[in-house]
């Protein structure tokens, strides 16, 4: 049976593989790299330096371009499947000719596979479908939600309180459960901390996390959201394509 190491290699440095990665990226022969189109040299290019720099024997790399996904669809959760079963067309095929019954390959995931992450849902679909027999385990990562809290020196969560994780899309609708008061954001491309509009609420920004580009704001999100907004908007047209993760921390 094939196997398949989905392994977590961190948000953006390279020292955040951990030691159970490294042992599992030393135990496959293929290396799957995903693809996307904006990201393609930056986050290709340190999946290529994680093995370069760690793997030991002999393995191969094979480049898996990501389907086009539709982001205009106001069908959300339809254009997102649609995008999963292309990846796991594309996937299944690749695993069926480019990984040996009985051998192992891996597929590096940003950050941690279990945060905001389609790979194991993709993999879970191509064993379903039933064209192949696989098994695949899961390495955890640091994700960028950890970088973040690390990198502006804060506890995500206060004495016995709980932590709110969610979209930007989800927050721009003000679908935050009542009383949250610790609110982390990920993948907003439409700055919707701009729809806040409690008062007293301060926002930990942070972009390029862990890597060297890495820009930190934080402060009262009426004061620093303007400007929050011009420093990205530079950064995205400088390096055509941005990562940006916040915490929403009600005084
Ligand atoms: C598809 S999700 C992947 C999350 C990833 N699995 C993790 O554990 O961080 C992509 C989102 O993660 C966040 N992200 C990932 N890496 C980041 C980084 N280095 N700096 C800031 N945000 C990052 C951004 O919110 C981005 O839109």
């Amino acid at each position: 049976m094939r196997r398949v190491l989905v392994i977590g290699i961190g948000a953006g440095d390279p020292d955040h593989l951990t030691l159970q990665a490294v042992a599992a990226l030393n135990r496959a022969s293929v290396v799957f790299v995903v693809e996307k189109d904006a990201e393609r040299g930056d986050l290709s290019g340190l999946r290529h330096e994680i093995c370069a720099r760690h793997m030991r024997g002999d393995y191969r790399t094979v480049a898996l371009a990501d389907p086009p996904r539709d982001r205009a669809s106001a069908a959300y959760a339809e254009a997102v499947g649609a995008w999963r079963a292309a990846r796991a067309q594309r996937w299944g095929e690749a695993l069926r000719t480019e990984l040996d019954e009985d051998s192992c390959g891996a597929f590096l995931v940003w950050g941690d596979p279990a945060l905001y992450d389609s790979t194991i849902a993709v993999l879970e679909q191509i064993s379903a479908a039933g064209e192949i027999t696989l098994d695949y385990e899961v390495i955890p990562g640091i994700s960028s939600v950890q970088a973040l809290a690390a990198a502006h020196r804060i506890a995500l969560n206060r004495v016995g309180e709980p932590i709110h994780v969610t979209t930007g899309r989800r927050l721009a609708a003000g679908d935050v459960p009542p009383g949250a008061r610790d609110v982390i954001v990920m993948l907003d491309a439409d700055c919707a901390f701009r729809t806040v509009a409690d008062r007293g609420t301060d926002i930990y920004w942070g972009a390029y996390l862990s890597t060297p580009d890495e820009i930190l704001i934080a402060g009262d999100v009426g004061e620093v959201a303007g400007e929050i907004v011009r420093v990205r908007t530079e950064a995205r047209a400088r390096k055509g394509w941005i990562m940006d993760t916040y915490l929403l921390r009600r005084r």
